[in-house]
């Protein structure tokens, strides 16, 4: 076998201290560039690749309280309930245990609906909840009569259009944790960051509220919902593409 001899320990000894030099710090650069790439496309958003980096929101769970605090808002309510961004499932399968059907929630992190799927398995609901493999944007809204979000403040304004382009009146949207910046809500549930924010569709729209159950329509006061995206909802996306 061969033996590093004293040759390639003055080789190395050499090498080590050569100073890097631009092409050096270059190589690193990208290696270092490269690695935390794979990491956050490989680990921590993979199913992404075709969403603009602009509206990529990271997972992070809700926490107990503030799906308590979703599901008081939503007192009263019925009907289906749809999670955009639903990580592990809790909030659609807490919607679920609260009656409302059908509930959904729309992830593209597949490890993300693995283990909503598992969860939903452990609490005796397998088959019963639904969790689909969907872009959140391109996704149409307009039979969502209860909706929840948590995600990241950069993405509600966008999210704002979305929604008063395809939700039908008398939805309901609840915020959690951060508030759509432009809307006013009906109705707050809880402190810091437990906090979740009510709001009717139609007074976003300048319409009459409607309170009560998700069921029926209130009188229409706009043309009516679009279908996924809405023109100016599109346009805004491809922009960022
Ligand atoms: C802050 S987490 C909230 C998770 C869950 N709703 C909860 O409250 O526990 C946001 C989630 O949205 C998902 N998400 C982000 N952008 C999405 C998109 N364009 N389509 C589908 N899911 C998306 C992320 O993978 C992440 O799981």
């Amino acid at each position: 076998m061969d033996q590093d001899g004293p040759e390639t320990e003055v080789g190395l000894a050499e090498f080590m201290e050569r100073p890097l030099g631009p092409w050096g710090v270059l190589q690193i650069a990208a290696g270092t560039g490269l690695s935390v790439y794979a990491v956050w496309a490989g680990v921590l958003m993979p199913g992404f690749r075709r969403v603009p980096l602009k509206l990529q929101v990271p997972y992070l769970p809700a926490s107990r309280t503030q799906v308590r605090n979703v599901m008081a808002l939503l007192k009263g309510r019925s009907g289906g309930f749809v999670d955009l961004g639903s990580g592990d499932g809790r909030i659609v399968l807490q919607a679920h245990s609260h009656g409302f059907h059908p509930a959904v929630g729309y992830e593209l992190n597949p490890w993300l609906l693995r283990l909503s799927r598992f969860n939903a398995w452990r609490a005796g609901h397998y088959g019963q909840v639904s969790y689909l493999k969907k872009d959140l944007w391109k996704v149409s809204l307009a039979d969502c009569k209860n909706v929840s979000v948590f995600l990241a403040p950069s993405v509600l304004p966008l999210l704002q259009v979305k929604l008063v382009a395809e939700l039908p009146d008398g939805a309901v949207v609840i915020a959690g944790r951060f508030p759509f910046p432009d809307w006013t809500p009906c109705k707050v549930e809880g402190e810091g960051v437990d906090q979740a924010w009510a709001y009717y569709i139609q007074a976003q729209r300048g319409g009459p509220e409607r309170g009560g159950s998700g069921g029926g329509r209130a009188p229409d006061t706009h043309s009516g919902p679009h279908p996924a995206g809405g023109p100016l909802l599109l346009r805004v996306v491809s922009k960022l593409q």
